[in-house]
């Protein structure tokens, strides 16, 4: 099969292009390069440079390439930047998404694997997040991922097309220093930036009622996410049409905040103490995945730890920040 795989010059996509890869398919890449980097992606994998919302060039690029799946990643991820633009999100991750199908429908390609968010839970308020658990997002990302999977099933099912909605946890980590997240959006770089700055990591929150008191999430390693497309892939490619899964993409293990700060200054060798400021608005204070499904389903599960992760993006932080590594015992 040949995989088109949208956003693939992203942080996911890249690392869904090598395991991809690594395990034989064959993988195009279609990225606008807004934040997507070409140099992340293997010499042999092309890469066609446009827009999903190009509705001409995606149609040219899944028939010249010969096109039997696509894994579609690109779309825009800043939750707090969706509540300020929501038309902009709506516009590249539902009217993008929209286009793609439509060209996927035309191009009668089988296979359609959809990138989707622990982010259409909302805040839950349950031990552990199941599909089933009501999906109430808060915020317009939240929504296009919501109503994405809404719209990649109503397509399937009309189209005979085999799909699935894989909900990613927190992804953190990388397969190689190259790979890893330029962005500092999250937790984990969040945190390195402060250290490397000589400042305090701060924690959002010390009054949740949880054990600890800081916010529980469920970081799993980016090449384990990355592993969960190819088992998807397969499982799709000799599925009946049709088919829809929607997956937690989880560990199913939850980790505080302050389990998190306190492992980075451990794997970093920095002993900054985090300090504690208000709450962030918008945070649920528990959110972890129910793993069982996706085990079920696809024969998968995470393999990797959260030392891992953290040991992996922080190789990467170093590679961006030299002098961060320049510390002494690091
Ligand atoms: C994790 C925890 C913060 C920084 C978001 C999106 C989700 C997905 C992943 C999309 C929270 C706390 C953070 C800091 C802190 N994205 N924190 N100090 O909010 O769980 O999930 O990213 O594709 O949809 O909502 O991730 O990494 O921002 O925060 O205390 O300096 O760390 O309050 O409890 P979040 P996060």
């Amino acid at each position: 099969m040949t995989w088109l795989i949208t956003g693939g010059a992203g942080y996911i996509g890249a690392h869904v292009v090598r395991a991809m890869t690594e395990a034989g398919e064959r993988a195009v890449v279609y990225d606008d390069l807004s934040t997507g980097i070409a140099g992340r992606l293997p010499a042999e994998v092309p890469l066609v440079t446009g827009s999903t919302l190009d509705a001409d060039l995606v149609a040219r690029t899944l028939k010249d390439h010969a096109v039997t799946g696509v894994v579609h990643l690109a779309a825009k991820k800043q939750v707090g930047e969706s509540v300020e633009q929501p038309l902009r999100y709506y516009h590249q991750n539902m009217e993008g998404l929209r286009v793609l199908l439509e060209a996927v429908v035309e191009a009668g390609v089988p296979s359609f694997v959809f990138s989707s968010s622990a982010a259409v839970y909302g805040m839950p308020d349950v031990d552990l997040v199941t599909e089933e658990t009501p999906c109430l997002p808060m915020s317009p990302y939240g929504e296009t991922k919501l109503a994405g999977e809404w719209l990649v099933r109503a397509t399937g099912s009309a189209n005979g097309l085999a799909t699935a909605s894989l909900r990613y946890f927190n992804v953190a980590g990388a397969a190689s220093p190259e790979l890893a997240d330029t962005g500092v959006y999250n937790l984990v770089p969040m945190v390195f930036e402060k250290l490397t700055a000589g400042a305090a990591p701060r924690v959002f929150g010390a009054d949740y009622a949880t054990p600890d008191g800081t916010c529980v999430r469920d970081y799993i390693h980016v090449v384990d996410v990355a592993e969960a497309h190819v088992a998807t892939a397969r499982r799709l490619a000799a599925a009946a049409p049709g088919t829809d899964l929607t997956l937690n993409v989880g560990r199913g293990e939850g980790v505080s905040v302050r389990e998190m700060t306190d492992l980075i200054n451990d794997v970093t060798g920095y002993a900054t103490p985090a300090e504690v400021t208000g709450r962030r608005p918008g945070d649920p204070a528990r959110v972890v995945a129910a793993a069982d499904r996706v085990a079920t389903e696809l024969g998968w599960t995470a393999k990797r730890d959260v030392r891992e992760m953290v040991a992996s993006a922080w190789a990467g932080w170093v590679r961006l920040h030299p002098e961060a590594g320049a510390r002494p015992g690091v």
